[in-house]
């Protein structure tokens, strides 16, 4: 199964594919940390693209569908993955068809005000990537994972700032690809808000697991 996930800054993307990757035995392949562990490690894309990320704005499309392009050729994304924050604009949803097929494009539907919430109280495991929230989803332990005891740390794209802009973005450039997908007729849109396991129950619902 190939599947697409769609939804502005804080949707929840990278939560629901954590918690499905299991069941559905896909890979989740997110830019947004293919990116981040770039810049972690110093290489020459992370060093194009740190200060990009940081403000909120886009990395640019070539770059990004030459990412996706190398990862999507690896040996376990061949059976299916999820694909969590690509594509983002219209061209790369073109180049992503010249690329692969996609079974399912899942949007979640998250209004502004709760998005906004979910970013400025997010921690991220420095180790390990899990994602955590302050006050939706705490640590047992503050500021450590509780799966390797990892240093939390607050993303460099989740101080306010950067949030407006990363919305505003979102808005221009990636919600464009709602009605692009819609009139594909693989477009399923899903809301977002409640329980991460109340939300995971109404994708698998979705997609028929
Ligand atoms: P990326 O990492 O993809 O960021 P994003 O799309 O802005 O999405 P987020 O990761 O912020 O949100 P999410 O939907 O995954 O939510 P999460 O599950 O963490 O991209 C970062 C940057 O990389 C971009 O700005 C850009 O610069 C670059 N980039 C990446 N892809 C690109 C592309 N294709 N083209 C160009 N540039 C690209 O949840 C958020 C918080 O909410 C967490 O704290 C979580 O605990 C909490 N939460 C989750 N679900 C719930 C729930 N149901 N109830 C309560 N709280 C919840
Ligand atoms: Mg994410």
């Amino acid at each position: 199964m190939k599947l697409i996930f769609l939804g502005p800054p804080g949707a929840g993307k990278g939560t629901i594919a954590d918690l499905a990757v299991g069941a559905l035995g896909l890979p989740h392949i997110s830019t947004g940390d293919l990116f981040r562990a770039a810049v972690k490690n110093g290489t020459s894309l992370g060093l194009k693209v740190k200060d990009i990320m940081a403000s909120g704005g886009l990395v640019p499309d070539e770059l990004t569908i030459e990412l996706v392009r190398e990862r999507l050729g690896q040996a376990d994304a061949a059976g299916g993955w999820i694909l969590d924050g690509f594509p983002r604009t219209i061209p790369q949803a073109e180049a992503l068809g010249k690329i692969a097929g996609v079974d399912k494009v899942v949007n979640f539907d998250v209004a502004d005000e709760i998005v906004v919430g979910r970013l400025s109280g997010r921690r991220v495991c420095r180790s390990c990537g899990k994602i955590y929230h302050v006050a939706n989803m705490p640590p047992k332990k503050e500021g450590a994972c509780d799966i390797d005891g990892g240093e939390l740390y607050t993303r460099d794209d989740d101080k306010e700032a950067a949030i407006k802009v990363r919305l505003d973005t979102y808005r221009a450039q990636t919600a464009p690809l709602i009605d692009w997908y819609g009139k594909k007729g693989s477009l399923m849109t899903i809301d977002g808000v409640g329980d991460p396991k109340a939300v995971l129950g109404r994708f698998m619902a979705a997609i028929g697991r």
